[in-house]
C-alpha cells in the first residue's frame, strides 16, 4: 500500500538536507482525500504547494492538537498533526528521522493545508525500515511541533518472539480525565495501541457524563451533526493532554464504533437517529460527515478496499501474529436495537456486511496458511453470547447478540477450516470481561452453554477509558448466570496489556482507582493467559 509513491518523488533512505523547492515533489496531504482517495467526488480539491512562501504565515502558526503516527507497516506509516493559524493556506514541513535531534533525516517534505481540511495533515511516509524507531516533527516558519515517536511493523516473515499492544475504547471526555492513555504515555515498551472505538463521543453536556466540574464541557456543546461540528469535537478530544502524550509516544491503530457517528448507529441508521436528528439532517449526509472528520483527525490509511469508508485491514507482525482490524459498525451492518426475535433470528443477518465477511474468511485462511502463530481480531461489540433471564434474552441488542447468524458463521468457518489460536478483542460495553468464546453460543435450546463442545477462541473486552460500565450488581449477576465468563469487572476504567508471544497470548488488565482527579493510581486487577492451541483461558491470577 504505497499510497504516497504515486504522488511524490520522495527519496527516503537517504540523508535530507531541506527538500527540493519543486511543487513536483509536493507530498501529499492524505486529509483532502477523506474520505477516501477512490471517491475524489467526495474530497476537496488540495491546494498547490506555494513553495516561493514556504513559512506560510510563520508569525501566527501553532501546533495545538499534539501530533500522532498510527496504521504502521513494515515500510510505511501514517503521519499526523494539525495548524492552527489565521493564514488562509500554511506550508508545512514534515521531517523523520533516525534520532530525536534529526541529525539523521530519512525523509522531509512539504504539504500544504487549508480550512477545507480543517488545517488537518496527514502524510503516509513510505520506503522505510521494517521493525524500526522514528521520530518525526512538523514545522511551520519557526514554530516546531513537539517530537513524535513511532515505530514500524517486522515483515510478516521475520521471527517475531513477542509484540504488546495496549488496548482502549470509549473515551467521553465530560466523563472525567483520561488518565488511562497518561498512564502509557509513562511506558517505553509497548509496540503499538489499539483503541477499539468510541474514541469520541457525540453528546452535548450533560446528556452522557457532564463535564461542567471538571472543565471537560464537549465542544461545540451540542449533538454533532453537520461536518464542523464533528471537526470540532475531534480537535477539543486531540487537546486532551493525556491523549496527546499517548499519541506522541505510540502509533495508533483505530477503528470507529458508533459514537464516532451517534448511539448504536448501523449503515443506514442509528437508534436516536429520528429522535435526534435535526430537521433537514437526514444520516446519509451526517454519517458522511462525521466519516469525513474522522479520516481528516486520525492517523487512518484510508483503506485501498473499493468503497466510501472501508476500515477493514490487517497488518501482518512478523510471523507471529496478523491483526485484523474488523468494521462491525458502519460496514453493511443489519439495523440494530430491532428487538424482533424473529428479525435477530434470521439466517441472513449480518454484523459484518458480506464483503468484510468474505475478507474476513479470507484473511483467517490466508493467516494460517502463512504459519503466523496468532490471529489476533480486533472488533467493536461483544462477541460473546451474554443472555439473561435463564439464557434467553440478550443481555443487550447492540452487540453480536443480535447478529446470531453472522457469528455463526464466523464460528463455523474457524472450525471447519481448522483455524486455530484466534483471540478476539473487544471495547463497546465500558467493561473488563474476559469469555471463552463456545462453539456454539446462541442455541437457546442449551440451558448450560458450560456442556457444550468447548471453546474456539477467547475474548478480552477492555474497560473504557472514562464511560460508565455495567456496574458492580450487574457484573456481579453477570458472573452468576454467564459460566463462559471468565471474570469481569463493571465499575473502574482503564486499559488492558496483551502480550503475544510464540508459547501463549497474556492480558494484564489495568484499573486505574478514579477518573475524577488527575492524581490516579494504576493496578494490575487481573492477568490472563491463553496458551497455543488450547483456544481458551488456561491460567488467571485475580488480584
Ligand atoms: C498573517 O496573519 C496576519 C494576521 O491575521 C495577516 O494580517 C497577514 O496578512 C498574514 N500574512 C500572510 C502572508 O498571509
Ligand atoms: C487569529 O486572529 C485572532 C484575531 O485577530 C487572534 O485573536 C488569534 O490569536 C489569531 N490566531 C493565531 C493562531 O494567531
Ligand atoms: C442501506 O441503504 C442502501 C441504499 O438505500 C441499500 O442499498 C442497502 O441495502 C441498505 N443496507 C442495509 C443493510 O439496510
Ligand atoms: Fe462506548
Amino acid at each position: 500500500m504505497k499510497l504516497t509513491a504515486l504522488f511524490s518523488a520522495l527519496l527516503v533512505g537517504t540523508a535530507w538536507a531541506l527538500p527540493a523547492a519543486s511543487p513536483a515533489q509536493a507530498s501529499r496531504n492524505l486529509a483532502f482525500d477523506s474520505p477516501i482517495i477512490n471517491y475524489p467526488h467526495l474530497a476537496v480539491k488540495a491546494p498547490v504547494s506555494r513553495r516561493s512562501d514556504p513559512a506560510g504565515n510563520a508569525s501566527t502558526a501553532q501546533f495545538l492538537h499534539g501530533i500522532a503516527s498510527g496504521d504502521p507497516l513494515a515500510d510505511a506509516v501514517i503521519l499526523w498533526t494539525k495548524v492552527t493559524s489565521n493564514d488562509s493556506q500554511v506550508d508545512v514541513l514534515y521531517e523523520v528521522s533516525m534520532d530525536e535531534y534529526f541529525t539523521d533525516n530519512v525523509a522531509a517534505d512539504f504539504v500544504s493545508t487549508n480550512a477545507d481540511v480543517d488545517f488537518t495533515v496527514k502524510v503516509d511516509i513510505t520506503g522505510l525500515q521494517p521493525a524500526t524507531t522514528y521520530y518525526y516533527r512538523f514545522t511551520v516558519g519557526s514554530t516546531t511541533s513537539a517530537v513524535g515517536r513511532t515505530h514500524t511493523i517486522p515483515q510478516a516473515t521475520d521471527f517475531l518472539a513477542s509484540y504488546k499492544l495496549a488496548v482502549f475504547s470509549c473515551s467521553n471526555m465530560p466523563a472525567g480525565y483520561f488518565n488511562a492513555y497518561g498512564s502509557i504515555a509513562k511506558r517505553n515498551d509497548i509496540d503499538l495501541v489499539l483503541h477499539l472505538g468510541d474514541y469520541i463521543y457525540e453528546y452535548p453536556n450533560a446528556e452522557y457524563g457532564d463535564g461542567t466540574a471538571l472543565g471537560r464541557i464537549p465542544a461545540p456543546n451540542v449533538q454533532l451533526n453537520t461536518l464542523s461540528d464533528y471537526q470540532t469535537r475531534h480537535a477539543q478530544y486531540k487537546q486532551d493532554v493525556d491523549l496527546m502524550a499517548a499519541h506522541e509516544k505510540f502509533p495508533f491503530v483505530t477503528i470507529w464504533d458508533d459514537h464516532e457517528f451517534e448511539d448504536d448507529s448501523w449503515i443506514n441508521g442509528s437508534e436516536g437517529d429520528d429522535k435526534n436528528n435535526l430537521p433537514g439532517q437526514p444520516w446519509a449526509p451526517r454519517k458522511l460527515a462525521a466519516m469525513t472528520a474522522y479520516f481528516q483527525y486520525m492517523p487512518i490509511r484510508a483503506a485501498l478496499i473499493d468503497g466510501v469508508g472501508k476500515i477493514y485491514r490487517n497488518f501482518p507482525i512478523g510471523n507471529l501474529m496478523d491483526l485484523t482490524m474488523l468494521d462491525t459498525r458502519m460496514n453493511g451492518r443489519d439495523q440494530t436495537d430491532v428487538k424482533n426475535p424473529f428479525t435477530i433470528a434470521k439466517s441472513s443477518r449480518t454484523i459484518m456486511g458480506s464483503d468484510q465477511e468474505a475478507w474476513f474468511n479470507q484473511q483467517l485462511s490466508a493467516s494460517q496458511a502463512r504459519g503466523a502463530k496468532w490471529r489476533i481480531i480486533g472488533n467493536q461489540v461483544v462477541f460473546s453470547p451474554m443472555r439473561v433471564l435463564f439464557n434467553t434474552v440478550p443481555l443487550t441488542f447492540d452487540s453480536w447478540d443480535d447478529y446470531p447468524a453472522n457469528r455463526q458463521r464466523v464460528l463455523d468457518y474457524i472450525k471447519n477450516n481448522g483455524i486455530t489460536n484466534t483471540v478476539i478483542l473487544t471495547g463497546d460495553i465500558h467493561s473488563s470481561m474476559v469469555f471463552d468464546v463456545l462453539e456454539d453460543p446462541y442455541n437457546i435450546f442449551d440451558f448450560n452453554p458450560i456442556t457444550q463442545s468447548g471453546s474456539a477462541l477467547v475474548e478480552f473486552v477492555g474497560p473504557s477509558v472514562t464511560s460508565d460500565g455495567m456496574g458492580a450488581k450487574d457484573m456481579i449477576l453477570m458472573r452468576a448466570t454467564q459460566p463462559h465468563l471468565r471474570w469481569g469487572n463493571g465499575v473502574l476504567h482503564g486499559y488492558y496489556i496483551l502480550t503475544v508471544a510464540t508459547d501463549k497470548v497474556t492480558a494484564e488488565y489495568h484499573l486505574l482507582d478514579t477518573i475524577q482527579s488527575r492524581t490516579y493510581v494504576d493496578s494490575i486487577a487481573g492477568t490472563f493467559v491463553t496458551a497455543l492451541n488450547s483456544a481458551k483461558i488456561t491460567s488467571k491470577v485475580v488480584a
